[in-house]
């Protein structure tokens, strides 16, 4: 069938920010769940997918629409959570490489903040299209809570002081995304210039606890895809899909959560992921998502499904997954494929990356939890550090035994300084520990790239001195 403009997936939405800006209550308060405050420290670890009908969009933008009247026919919107915490950098980098549109989450009590800078980064570097929540506007002082009204509604009903604050604090947001080369404006006095130009950014102002502005998030979200990304939203049936988590859930093994953003994906389908050890072809056994409006990540009632068609984030059982890394592509062989076709091309990304290994064999190894961390760790390596670091070899997940004996035989080829693991976000097995205390092999961990690279600096100095 011919892709046409009536035929839309769902836009994928990530929600991105500076730890504890509202990003999950955001997303609570249109689920109507509370998923943040089952979270360990109240801090998002984890990606996660929501995925809403368009009944609910409809039904929750029902009040500014009867003004706005826009004709709202996307089929639903998939929403990423991503963490805040600054140890996530690699989750919010996946998650901004997989959306459509973005939600920058901002405190208005707080302003930009390190991370809100780093995501603001990220987006414009991949030239995604954002909005920017002023979140926790219910935080101004003495502000008459409006219920889950249209903002405008809610500025209305506000006393000068309150509104003076406000502004105020709108402002200082709107100088410091203009000090980041970001033009922004409140969205409803954006001129139609603004929205023509498409680096210019709409603030919203929103409160994820009592509600005013949700609505205005959610139709500038669908009204941003319908008018603006209609092109890249247009539906067709080549899958397309990445791997978010590999996960074991209790009864169903492992598991893992893909996001499908284009195509379909039935039960069934011989897919094929990639691994370090190569490409697994495994039949499908079960395809699982939680109802809509309910968070991937929480184990729910999951609903069983014989297809599922893009954009949605559904979790996958078959067999062999055990070692399926994130951030990888996912695709099925066809009844036209070769299987040796699709295993190519599934593996192409980490081949690129072992491309880029020492030709000598002499180097460190680099673990990292993911290929987006690996590949951002390996780049850092590159073209960060002076003189570069050698790489020798690369792993994805847990430090095992054999890691450690493999990288040690660099003491025998005469640079011990190489027999060393650069750990990235990973756990060392205790036998691996104990490995590289008999055979010399140095192991550092971190969960932010910097300080793993300033621990190999300060180790380096030490053996040149
Ligand atoms: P991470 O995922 O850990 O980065 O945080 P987050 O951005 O998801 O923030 P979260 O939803 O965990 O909220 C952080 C805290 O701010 C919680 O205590 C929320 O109750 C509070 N909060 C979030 N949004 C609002 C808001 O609009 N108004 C007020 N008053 N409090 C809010
Ligand atoms: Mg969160
Ligand atoms: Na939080």
């Amino acid at each position: 069938a011919a892709r046409t403009r009536d035929d839309l997936r769902c836009p994928i939405v990530v929600i991105m920010g500076h730890v504890d800006t509202g990003k999950t209550k955001l997303l609570d308060k249109i689920r109507k769940t509370n998923v943040q405050e089952g979270e360990a420290g109240g801090i998002t670890q984890q990606i996660g997918a929501t995925y809403f009908e368009k009944s609910t969009l409809v039904t929750q933008t029902a009040r500014l629409n009867e003004t706005e009247k826009f004709d709202l026919t996307l089929p639903g919107m998939l929403v990423i959570d991503t963490p805040g915490h600054e140890s996530f950098t690699n989750l919010r980098s996946r998650g901004s490489s997989l959306c459509d549109v973005a939600i920058l989450v901002v405190d208005l009590m707080h302003g930009l903040e390190q991370q809100t800078i780093e995501s603001l980064h990220m987006l414009r570097n991949r030239g995604t299209p954002f909005v920017v929540a002023l979140n926790k506007v219910d935080r101004c002082y003495s502000w008459k809570t409006c219920k889950d009204a249209p903002i405008r509604e809610a500025l209305k009903e506000q006393g000068d002081g309150t509104l003076q604050e406000f502004r105020s604090r709108a402002s200082d947001a709107k100088l410091q995304l203009q000090e980041q080369g970001v033009n922004s404006n409140i969205y409803w006095e954006m001129g139609d210039d603004d929205w023509e130009n498409s680096d210019f950014v709409p603030l919203v102002p929103t409160s994820a606890i009592t509600g005013e502005g949700v609505q205005d998030i959610l139709l500038l979200l669908c009204q941003i895809a319908q008018r603006k990304l209609w092109k890249q939203l247009m539906w067709c049936a080549n899958l397309q899909a990445t791997v978010l988590e590999v996960k074991a859930i209790d009864g169903l093994g492992m598991t893992v959560d893909v996001l499908v953003v284009n195509g379909y994906l039935r039960e069934g389908d011989r897919a094929v992921f990639c691994t370090l050890d190569g490409p697994i072809v495994t039949e499908i056994r079960g395809l699982l998502t939680p109802p809509p409006s309910r968070e991937m990540r929480i184990k729910s009632e999951y609903i069983h499904h014989k297809e599922v068609k893009g954009a949605l984030g559904v979790k996958v059982i078959g067999n062999g997954l055990e070692k399926v890394m994130a951030g990888t592509s996912v695709l099925v062989v066809g009844p036209d494929d070769e299987v040796e076709d699709i295993k190519a091309e599934v593996m192409s990304d980490l081949t690129k990356l072992q491309d880029k290994l020492s030709t000598d064999k002499k180097g460190v190894m680099v673990q990292a939890s993911t290929l987006g961390a690996l590949e951002a760790l390996l780049q850092f390596l590159r073209e960060e550090t002076k003189p570069p670091i050698p790489v020798s070899a690369i792993g994805i997940g847990t430090i095992h035994k054999r890691d450690v004996t493999k990288i040690s035989i660099m003491n025998e080829k005469g640079c011990p300084e190489f027999a060393t693991i650069l750990a990235f976000d990973v756990p060392v097995e205790r036998e691996a520990r104990e490995q590289a205390e008999e055979l010399n092999v140095r192991i550092f961990t971190a969960d932010i790239i910097y300080h793993l690279f300033d621990q190999f600096t300060r180790f380096m100095e030490q053996l040149t001195e």
